[in-house]
Parts: C-alpha cells; sequence; structure tokens
C-alpha cells in the first residue's frame, strides 16, 4: 500500500474535498473521525495528518477534541481552520471568540504570505484566501510564528517549522483559494516529505493482486448493474480471479435504449460467468397500475432481490459478493439522520438472504473520478467509465404516473434522441447528468393539418460535482432546438417539449 496521509475529521463541510485534493496529488489518504483512538494512527504510520475544519467553538464543553498525545507522535500536522485553533488551543494558545472581538471573516479575503516557509514556498507572495470562521486565533503558543496575514486575521496561517505543525486560519482545500492546491501539495511534498506514488495503475496490480490472495478458489457474485462502479469492479475482478466470478446482470426492462445489449457485449465472453436476466415483463407485471414513485421504487427494489436471489440460488453456494462501494459511502456512512427524500434503491445493497461467506468491496477506498480512472487503466471502454449516473430503478422514475410497455418505448427514444444530440454537440462531459423525463401530461398540437393530443416530454440536464446540489446547464438553444425538432418528428406520442429549468434544491435531479 502506498505512504498514507490521515484527515482527522472534525465535523467540517469540506472534509471529503481535502481527501480528494490530496489524492489529486497522487498522495494515499483516509478521512477518520477526530475520535479515533491514538494507538489506531501509531498502527497507520501516516506520513502526515491534516485536521480538518469544524463549525464548533473550542471552548465548548462538546467540541471535539483529541488526546494531546496527538502532538507528541514526532509526525506534521496541519491544521485548517477549526483545526488549526485546535492545534493552537492543544499547544497552549489562546483563541479569541467572535462574540466578544470582531475578527469573524467569511468569503473571499485578501491574505499575504512568507513564501520563505515551506508552506508558501514557491508561490506568489499576495492571493485570494477563502475565510469562513467565527473564532480567530489570539495568541500563538511557544515556538510559533505567523507566515500568513489578512487585515482582520493576523495569524491566517502559522508555523512551528521544527515540529512541522502548520495552521491556517482559511481553506486551501476549496477552488475560491487561489494557490490553495500548491500549499495543500508543499504541506505533502516540501513538509511530510510524501512521494506522488499513488496512481490508478498501481492500485490495479496491488487490489488484483490482494484479491487473488482474498479469494483464493473461491467463488464470487457480483450483481452488475452496467454502471461505472459495478463495471469497474467486475473487470477488476475479472483480472484477478477469471471464471470464478460470476455476474448477474438483472435487466428490469427500464433500461436505456439498447442498454442491456451495450452491458452485454461489454461482458459477456470477458472471461467471467455473465448471466444476463430478461425479467422486464415481471418487473412491469408487478409495476402495472402503480403511480407512486416510493410505491415503484419499493417494488423495484424488492422484485431485483427476488430475481437475483433466484439466480444465485441455481449457482449454489458462493463464498464472497462483490460490492461497488466506494469510499464517499464509506465517510457518509453513520453521518447523522438526513431526511428520507427518496428511498434509493442500489444493487450494491444486497442483503444477507445470498449463502455467502464474506463481502468484497474493491472500490472502498476510492473516490468517483479515481474509479472512472482505474476503468480506464483497466481497459474500458470511454462509455463505460463515462456513464453518466443512471438511478437503480431505471427509467420506472422518469415516467410520471402508470408505466406501460408503450411508454418505456416512447421515452427510450425520446431519450436517445437527446443523448445523441448532446454528445454530438461534445457536451456530454460537461454536462453531469441528462436525460428525458416523460410527463403524464398530454396537450393539443397541430402536426400537418391535423390535431394531435400527445404527451409532453421534458428535458433535464445538471451540472454538479456531488449530486447532492445541481444547477440546470445551460444548454444552448439551438442544440436544444434540434433536440426538440428530431424528437417531434422522430417520436410518435410526443407533440410537445420543455426544458426543465430548476436547480436541486428546490427540485430533486430525478423527476420522481
Ligand atoms: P435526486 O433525484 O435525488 O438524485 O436528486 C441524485 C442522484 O442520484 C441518482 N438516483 C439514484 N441512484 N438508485 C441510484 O443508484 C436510486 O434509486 C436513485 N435515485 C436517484 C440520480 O440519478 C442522481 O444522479
Amino acid at each position: 500500500m502506498a505512504q498514507t496521509v490521515l484527515v482527522l475529521d472534525f465535523g467540517g463541510q469540506y472534509n471529503q474535498l481535502i481527501a480528494r485534493r490530496v489524492r489529486e496529488a497522487n498522495v494515499y489518504c483516509e478521512v477518520k473521525s477526530y475520535k479515533t483512538p491514538i494507538a489506531e494512527i501509531r498502527a497507520i504510520n501516516p506520513k502526515g495528518i491534516i485536521f480538518t475544519g469544524g463549525p464548533k467553538s473550542v471552548y465548548l464543553d462538546d467540541s471535539p477534541r483529541m488526546a494531546s498525545e496527538i502532538f507528541t507522535l514526532g509526525i506534521p500536522i496541519l491544521g485548517i481552520c477549526y483545526g488549526a485553533q485546535f492545534l493552537v488551543y492543544g499547544l497552549g494558545g489562546e483563541i479569541g471568540a467572535a462574540s466578544a472581538e470582531s475578527a469573524a471573516e467569511f468569503g473571499r479575503t485578501d491574505c499575504k504570505f512568507d513564501t520563505s516557509s515551506p508552506l508558501f514556498n514557491g508561490l506568489k507572495k499576495e492571493s485570494v484566501v477563502w475565510m469562513s470562521h467565527n473564532d480567530y486565533i489570539k495568541k500563538l503558543p511557544d515556538g510559533f510564528k505567523a507566515i500568513a496575514h489578512s487585515a482582520k486575521c493576523p495569524y491566517g496561517a502559522i508555523e512551528n517549522a521544527d515540529k512541522k505543525f502548520y495552521g491556517t486560519q482559511f481553506h486551501p482545500e476549496v477552488n475560491h483559494t487561489e494557490q490553495g492546491f500548491d500549499m495543500l501539495k508543499n504541506f505533502l511534498f516540501n513538509v511530510c516529505g510524501c512521494k506522488p506514488d499513488w496512481t490508478m495503475q498501481n492500485y490495479a496490480e496491488i487490489a488484483t493482486k490482494e484479491l487473488r490472495e482474498k479469494i483464493g478458489n473461491g467463488k464470487a457474485l457480483l450483481a452488475l448493474s452496467g454502471g461505472v462502479d459495478s463495471s469497474v469492479a467486475c473487470k477488476l475482478l475479472a483480472n484477478a480471479i477469471g471464471s470464478q466470478l460470476t455476474c448477474i446482470f438483472v435487466d428490469h426492462g427500464l433500461m436505456r435504449k439498447n442498454e442491456g445489449d451495450e452491458v452485454e457485449a461489454a461482458f459477456n465472453g470477458s472471461g467471467v460467468n455473465f448471466v444476463r436476466v430478461n425479467a422486464g415483463e415481471r418487473f412491469l407485471g408487478k409495476l402495472k397500475g402503480v403511480t407512486d414513485p416510493e410505491k415503484k421504487r419499493k417494488i423495484i427494489g424488492e422484485e431485483f432481490i427476488r430475481v437475483f436471489e433466484q439466480e444465485a440460488k441455481k449457482i449454489g453456494a458462493v463464498d464472497y459478493l462483490v460490492q461497488g462501494t466506494i469510499y464517499p459511502d464509506v465517510i457518509e456512512s453513520g453521518l447523522g439522520d438526513a431526511a428520507v427524500i427518496k428511498s434509493h434503491h442500489n444493487v450494491g445493497g444486497l442483503p444477507s438472504y445470498v449463502d455467502f461467506k464474506e463481502i468484497v468491496e474493491p472500490l472502498r477506498l476510492l473516490f468517483k473520478d479515481e474509479v472512472r480512472k482505474l476503468g480506464s487503466a483497466l481497459g474500458l471502454s470511454d462509455t463505460l467509465v463515462w456513464r453518466q449516473p443512471f438511478p437503480g430503478p431505471g427509467l420506472a422514475i422518469r415516467i410520471i404516473g402508470e408505466i406501460t410497455p408503450e411508454k418505456v418505448a416512447i421515452l427510450q427514444d425520446a431519450d436517445a434522441i437527446f443523448r445523441e444530440e448532446i454528445a454530438s454537440a461534445k457536451l456530454d462531459r460537461a454536462i453531469n447528468q441528462y436525460f428525458a423525463v416523460l410527463t403524464n401530461m398530454r396537450s393539443v398540437g397541430v402536426m400537418g393539418d391535423g390535431r394531435t393530443y400527445d404527451y409532453t416530454l421534458a428535458l433535464r440536464g445538471v451540472t454538479t460535482t456531488d449530486f447532492m446540489t445541481a444547477d440546470f446547464s445551460r444548454i444552448p438553444y439551438d442544440v436544444l432546438e434540434k433536440v426538440s425538432n428530431r424528437i417531434v418528428n422522430e417520436v410518435k406520442h410526443i407533440n410537445r417539449i420543455v426544458y426543465d429549468i430548476t436547480s436541486k434544491p428546490p427540485a430533486t435531479i430525478e423527476w420522481e
């Protein structure tokens, strides 16, 4: 395994972003809670530690704190925002509260740097940083000095060069901090002495070897959806254990046009046992007459499990069940009880009915962009690697109201035209998700010399990085015009097309 940098999470909003930035610098890192026992940190033996920001003030009774032993490990530390304040507080300095002083700063702030510090080496002496803090560093602990300041903040960044402890009151991980990524790289390479040895090529080799050792002669089972995660997991496992792997692809008949065949073509004959179950009629049967979005989702989720179970039984006892869990799922699991907006159906979440000994999650350490890079390193086609996210319930949640085979066919054809035109306008990577929705509304139109009374189709395109929030894409009118003309001309029963101009929130990305 590559060298590790540890990101200790104090509850900040940007913890994942810090980890991604470190990985972008080709240094492996893990995010752990600030509650991680010191013994565990010693065992990981990280090259450096980053304390994240957090919403609390260090003086509150319930603010997150670590045992002071963390400062005696001889490991370089970078504290960010709350992390810097905790560093100061933990080493005997003083933090001022915003209620008493007026040193709070929010947003873009000009900052001056001491470029003789290894943290700012090679940087411009002055640039914009992103500040977001109420409390501020008032008095430094022994051995520290200021290495950056803003108009309001004399200790914009601090250093104890002997101990290799650094703190920034601002957030170097966010894009608004102009030289932020360079600062993080300076910390990793100048201060911690990391090597940029985390590449997906390396990962593929190491993971393949580890999977071989773990699985031995055993049998593994994978639910393949054709999405990027399960496809990459499949390829990795296929390289490691070949025909000991069986992939079950449940085609629920609600895939996009030709998608079932594309998935089959990509994996059938690739050395693994590939089973495609054509269960379209079965799913549509269960969905007959159902209009409630949550009911649709539940029915599909459950039916999926039943089909998978039947197929798994045919194969017999399997030793390992492969899941495509990725790192954000690992970081996010167990963080509070967010309101349920939609019950997500994921092929990853298969329950314990299948007779298997253990779960294997070969992607659990990777972010989405890393999964894509790994897919390319493993030789998967661009179509699979860059496939936009597609929800488990498929077109069922893009057909408003009752689902019929006729509506599925209409939507598949319309959606295919939309995707074709977006790709030919070379917008397919700039827009993170785009698709058509068949509304349940009909309206009057005129075609040729006759009256029509047909469906309204909605187009949706969003830009987003995390899919938790999203902005509607500003697709050029001429592209929309072409899509609209082609769909009304080529797809029967659509006579009106609208473009969804809501962001998330308040809307969600999918319509159901
Ligand atoms: P929403 O509609 O909640 O969607 O804004 C956010 C992202 O999640 C996808 N999505 C799903 N993915 N199973 C999935 O695997 C699901 O049940 C599901 N529902 C929504 C959606 O396509 C978008 O990318």
